[in-house]
């Protein structure tokens, strides 16, 4: 009786390891990406054929840390920069970002690197 619960276990490791391994890298399955004021946008699938149109701000997932965006949690990064688009035919959003000494200097992060699908909605 008490050998039934493996297979059990078992499978519930597998799923948790599919849910790690998709941290980061939405584009591979979300299309359509746009940026708004801080609103990324996108079409994302669930995994099952369908899909969704998901959305997050941006500032919940990414910093300005002395002028280079890095992705972090609650980073609030618009604060700090301007100008933020989306480099057409890529997942590069490209801002200019207050470094702390008076420049702006232009800064590049990969959305796909910040942002995960998770069965159809965005996260970081
Ligand atoms: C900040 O930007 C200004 C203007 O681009 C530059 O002269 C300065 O060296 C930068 N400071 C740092 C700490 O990067």
């Amino acid at each position: 009786m008490h050998f039934t619960l493996l297979p059990i276990l078992t499978s519930g490791f597998l799923l948790f390891a599919a849910s790690s391994a998709r941290a980061s890298g939405f584009a591979s399955t979300c299309n359509d990406i746009t940026l708004s004021g801080t609103t990324l946008s996108a079409e994302c699938g669930n995994g099952h054929g369908e899909s969704f149109q998901a959305s997050i701000n941006t500032n919940d997932c990414i910093a300005n840390y002395g002028g280079t965006l890095t992705c972090a949690p609650n980073g609030g990064y618009s604060g700090s920069c301007n100008t933020c688009f989306i480099e057409p035919g890529t997942t590069n959003m490209l801002c200019d970002c207050e470094n702390g000494s008076g420049g702006s200097p232009a800064s590049l992060i990969d959305l796909n690197s910040c942002f995960t699908n998770t069965f159809g909605s965005l996260s970081c």
